[in-house]
């Protein structure tokens, strides 16, 4: 379906991206612009894999029409408009290894499409480089926040977070009667980069008793003991753990994998904290690492109506010839907060807050 050539209505045109790792809803939030677009006689340009189909021509993208979706797309995980979580276009890796700003390249397909406003899908980083872009290139932008990790600031929920937290709770669900038949330790290793939101929600949601994250420093010991007690005191046979993937070593290492050509990630954590259980507690441990299962499956009712309201409202503030703004989730209430301030005030797991107070309350150990 990708263009070969620019072709214009006349209509007003609006162009829509996801940018950063998919999550489950991206499809839903796509659909949900398109309605809300088209209704009011617009066209809606779907720009291919982020920013990486304006940096080539012809560029990549298709029209997006209310007959493209009917209702299996909103159903699906991953974005059929594609996305990427790598080239920056300021600092874009070159094949002879130099970088170069393809910014320009960017802002000047925009213009070529003639497309008045941009409804960007992304975490707080495609957000920060696409406003960037907006200023440079001197177009309307309006961001929808999207990420497993919940960790955009000034929204209560992303797109995506509580598919997240629901696919690593069903994960705890699995895990704790085969920990039962075996006396067994499960650790169960879950993505959220540097926020502790998916660890937190799933680990109180699942059962868990030993949850930790990256916000909160551990104590291997306090963990043993608590493990321990779990056998002793409330003469369990099993226990359960659940480690966010950021969570350091006792020294204070982040854990990750070096990959051919450099790249980083995180992994390993679980296996580590499973392997010092072991040695301090005696109880035989099993590890999971949860992974991409996090991102790639149905968004749950709540991500879906997130989605919509995401989708609606980033309409409305285009109507309203509003531009540099996030939508969000706020007490019950879709609004719109500067994206700026969004991307300044990353969201963490609050230490005081409701979940890691009824964490505690339950006997949960937090590793502190
Ligand atoms: O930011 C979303 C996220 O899923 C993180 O939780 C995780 O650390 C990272 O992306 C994984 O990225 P990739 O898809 O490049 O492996």
């Amino acid at each position: 379906m990708s263009q070969t050539s620019v072709k214009t209505t006349g209509k007003k045109r609006i162009g829509i991206l996801t940018s950063g790792g998919d999550c489950a809803g991206l499809n839903a939030i796509i659909r949900a612009v398109v309605y809300a677009a088209t209704r009011l006689g617009w066209e809606v340009v779907g720009i291919e894999d982020g920013t990486a189909g304006l940096l080539v021509r012809p560029m990549r993208y298709k029209v997006l029409t209310r007959q493209m979706f009917d209702t299996t797309i909103m159903r699906l995980g991953g974005t059929i408009l594609g996305t990427t979580n790598k080239g920056n276009p300021f600092k874009f890796p070159m094949p002879d290894g130099t970088f170069k700003d393809r910014s320009s390249e960017i802002t000047d397909g925009i213009k070529e499409l003639g497309i008045e406003a941009l409804i960007g899908i992304g975490g707080d980083g495609s957000m920060a480089i696409l406003r960037t872009l907006a200023k440079r290139g001197n177009f309307k932008l309006i961001c929808i926040p999207k990420t497993i990790d919940n960790d955009v600031g000034k929204t209560e929920n992303s797109v995506g977070f509580i598919t997240a937290a629901y696919v690593a709770t069903e994960a705890l669900d699995r895990l704790q009667p085969t920990a039962a038949s075996h006396d067994r330790v499960m650790v169960l290793e879950v993505m959220g980069r540097d926020a502790g939101a998916i660890a937190m929600s799933a680990g109180i949601a699942g059962g868990a008793d030993v949850i930790l994250i990256p916000e909160i420093p551990y104590d291997i010991d306090k963990v043993a003991e608590k493990i321990i007690s779990v056998r002793d005191d409330e003469k369990r046979n099993f226990a359960l753990v659940v480690v966010s993937e950021a969570v350091k070593t006792v020294d204070g290492k982040a854990l990750q994998v070096e990959f051919i050509g450099g790249e980083k990630r995180y992994g390993g954590i679980g296996s580590y904290i499973g392997e010092q259980i072991a040695a301090k507690t005696g109880f035989e441990t099993r590890v999971t690492v949860l992974g991409h299962v996090q991102r790639g499956c149905a968004p749950i009712p709540e991500d879906r109506l997130l989605a919509a309201a995401f989708g609606v409202h980033a309409v409305e503030l285009v109507a309203a010839g509003k531009h540099d703004r996030m939508v969000a989730w706020s007490n019950r209430e879709v609004i719109d907060v500067p994206i700026e301030e969004a991307i300044a005030s990353q969201q963490e797991v609050d230490l005081n807050g409701a979940l890691v107070r009824t964490a505690r309350s339950l006997g949960i150990c937090l590793g502190d």
